[in-house]
């Protein structure tokens, strides 16, 4: 099936024809390719997250996305994610005390994305980070049928973005392009709403308490917010979070910038097996249990 006939049927949404606790994954899987069946969800994750990441590459759609690896601007700031991911900054937490480069973009780039394809093999970066980000998108969208694949990835997000050391117009910027994916497929503005509070009230903030996302990997400290711009959250918990420092230029090349590389901080791909360092704080007893704040707002759709 081509990727460009899949939202045909987006005018079609009727959201009061869906069963009270139908998900949001439940919802948009039956609108947009009928059948909701643990396949299918996985073709929503894989369209709604290529879409993040590399833009629009589907037609019709509602709206344009620029994605994550193109330039823009969040608040009049201007943001730029693209060297978190192609190794241009030594920002990939792989269990020492700094940050490595490792290039996600390794396995095609954005040619497989466009044909809804994480990559083109099954043992890269890209492979990896792909395939993990439509498990865990679809866990915090109640994707849930049998098929779909459980996350499989690190359950702290604030370890596997440690040394990113984001701020609000960044993680904002990720978060926009979340929203503007979904509403391209037509996801209506009340769904975007319930999806993106969640995403900036769990991940956009600066040292929450430990939090639930995946249920089998309990309580987890999940803030990916890190730097003087981000809010602070409820009940923060700042040692439990170690200190961050900007990660450094990589490779000035990839960067797109013309500042040195810093060869002392490893510019050298690591294997994307090996675990990120969690955190000696890591407090899992505080448990603020916030797990099912977007499965509760689902169900209560
Ligand atoms: C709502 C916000 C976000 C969520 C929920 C999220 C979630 C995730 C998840 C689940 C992974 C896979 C982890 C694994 O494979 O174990 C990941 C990896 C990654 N994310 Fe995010 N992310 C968010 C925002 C961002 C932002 C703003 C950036 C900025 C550049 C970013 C950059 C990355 C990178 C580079 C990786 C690969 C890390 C590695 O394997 O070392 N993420 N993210």
């Amino acid at each position: 099936m081509r990727p460009s006939t899949f939202v045909a049927g987006l005018a079609a949404v009727a959201a009061p024809a869906f069963a009270q606790n139908a998900s949001i994954c439940d919802k948009y899987t039956t609108a947009l390719l009928k059948e909701n069946t643990g396949a299918n969800q996985l073709t929503l994750l894989t369209l709604l997250v290529n879409t993040v990441v590399i833009g629009n590459y589907t037609k019709p759609n509602m709206n344009a996305v620029p994605g994550i690896l193109a330039k823009g601007t969040y608040n009049g700031t201007e943001v730029n994610l693209l060297p978190y991911f192609n190794g241009g900054l030594a920002s990939s937490n792989r269990g020492g005390s700094s940050g490595v480069s490792i290039n996600f973009l390794d396995d095609g780039g954005a040619v497989p994305l466009t044909m809804n394809m994480p990559s083109n093999g099954t043992s890269s970066n890209q492979y990896k980070l792909m395939t993990h980000l439509y498990q865990y998108f679809g866990a915090l969208l109640g994707c849930s049928a049998t098929g779909f694949p459980s996350y499989a990835g690190f359950g702290s997000q604030a370890a596997v973005h440690r040394f990113m050391d984001l701020s609000a117009a960044e993680v904002g910027y990720f978060i926009q392009q979340v929203a503007l994916a979904a509403t391209s497929f037509g996801v209506t503005a009340d769904d975007v709403a319930v999806v993106g509070k969640a995403l900036n009230t769990i991940f956009n903030v600066r040292c929450a308490p430990p939090t639930t996302v995946i249920p089998a990997q309990g309580a987890q400290l999940q803030s990916i917010c890190q730097d003087e711009t981000c809010l602070l959250a409820p009940m923060a918990t700042c040692a439990a979070y170690p200190a961050t420092m900007k990660p450094a230029k990589s490779n000035s090349t990839m960067a797109g910038s013309t500042a040195s590389s810093n060869s002392t901080m490893g510019g050298s791909a690591a294997p994307t097996s090996s675990k990120p360092a969690s955190y000696s704080g890591a407090a899992a007893k505080v448990g603020a249990g916030a797990a099912g704040l977007l499965a509760a707002a689902v169900l209560a759709l």
